[in-house]
């Protein structure tokens, strides 16, 4: 079993066995992360370059970390620290982060499909941690790595995605991929943050949030994402709190071993209360842990593809 690219541009691209493999690849790969020598030489001599045209805590962290215990070489631009801030195009950039040989280039930025116009204009192999509102895979793929380990599987559990939709990559690579893998995935969220034809995409979309709680197994809340939105999709952040904030009194509704997710960052109070997010049925921490060994594995299998079409050509 192998992945059929040495890019990973989306869930949308990625089969289920994909999807398994890279799941269970991360299971085998969390071991290194509770050793006291975190490391083991798998990447030994590739190089990544980490280029995010967009702020990260978690993304960026987890997947230095994760090259570091695979023992790669890491370099790290920012927009603020690169000459992307001098006007310097996207491919101008890509071409001379590549002249200086790097095997992979892990990015994100703000305009959906920056990661697939990088992989058709360079031989490296890229990783899209996050592109605009379009998807976000290794997100999508510690989620579904911390359902599992919680929920031993993912086929049949009720997983409800709740908040602004419309300008989530989280909702969307969550969508494909849980849906993909056997789950049955409902969307919630105001009529003017959910996107037009989201039930096309195999979910039930509702405007009601205890219709979305209702007997579900896993509530994914959302961030509410004041960069990207435009004015007037709701009144306040208060009365959108009051109508679509998850807290306790409405999980209730949910499974009684509900777990509570949220990519991160939070708007405490927002579309989640701080009683919710620390309390005994969140997994936030986990998804963050989860994150190193998920990113690893995507490395190491991507590395793999990139040894065998080298070996090839
Ligand atoms: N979940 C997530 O993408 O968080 P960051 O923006 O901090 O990377």
């Amino acid at each position: 079993m192998r992945l059929r690219s040495h890019h990973l541009l989306g869930i949308a691209e990625l089969e289920p066995d994909e999807i398994s493999l890279i799941l269970d690849t991360a299971e085998s790969l969390a071991e290194v992360g509770t050793r006291e020598i975190k490391k083991v030489p798998t990447l030994r001599g590739r190089t990544v370059v980490n280029f995010f045209v967009e702020p990260s805590t978690r993304t960026r962290s987890s997947f230095e970390l994760a090259e570091k215990r695979l023992s790669a070489d890491t370099v790290n631009f920012s927009a603020a620290s690169s000459s992307f801030s001098k006007g310097e195009t996207l491919l101008d950039t890509a071409r001379n982060l590549e002249a200086m040989a790097p095997e992979f280039i892990v990015i994100r930025h703000s305009q959906p499909g920056a990661p697939h116009f990088l992989a058709r204009h360079t031989d490296c192999s890229i990783i899209n941690a996050g592109d605009g509102a379009h998807e976000h895979p290794t997100q999508a793929l510690l989620d579904a790595y911390t359902i599992r380990q919680n929920k031993g599987g993912i086929r049949g559990l009720r997983v409800a995605i709740i908040g602004d939709v419309l300008n989530s990559r989280v909702a969307r690579s969550n969508v494909y991929l849980l849906s993909r893998m056997g789950a049955n995935v409902v969307v919630c969220g105001p009529p003017t943050l959910m996107p037009k034809g989201m039930e096309r995409l195999q979910c039930e979309v509702t405007h009601r949030l205890e219709q979305a709680l209702e007997g579900a197994d896993v509530v994914m809340a959302l961030r509410i994402q004041r960069e990207r939105m435009q004015a007037g999709c709701f009144p306040s952040l208060r009365e959108y709190a009051m109508v679509y904030g998850v807290n306790r009194e409405r999980l209730e509704r949910a499974a009684a071993d509900a777990i509570v997710m949220h990519p991160g960052p939070i708007n405490r109070g927002v579309e989640i209360t701080g009683d919710v997010a620390d309390g005994e049925r969140s997994v936030i921490l986990s998804q963050v842990t989860n994150g190193v060994a998920v990113r690893m594995a995507v490395l190491y299998l991507l590395a793999g593809e990139r040894g065998r079409e080298e070996a090839a050509a």
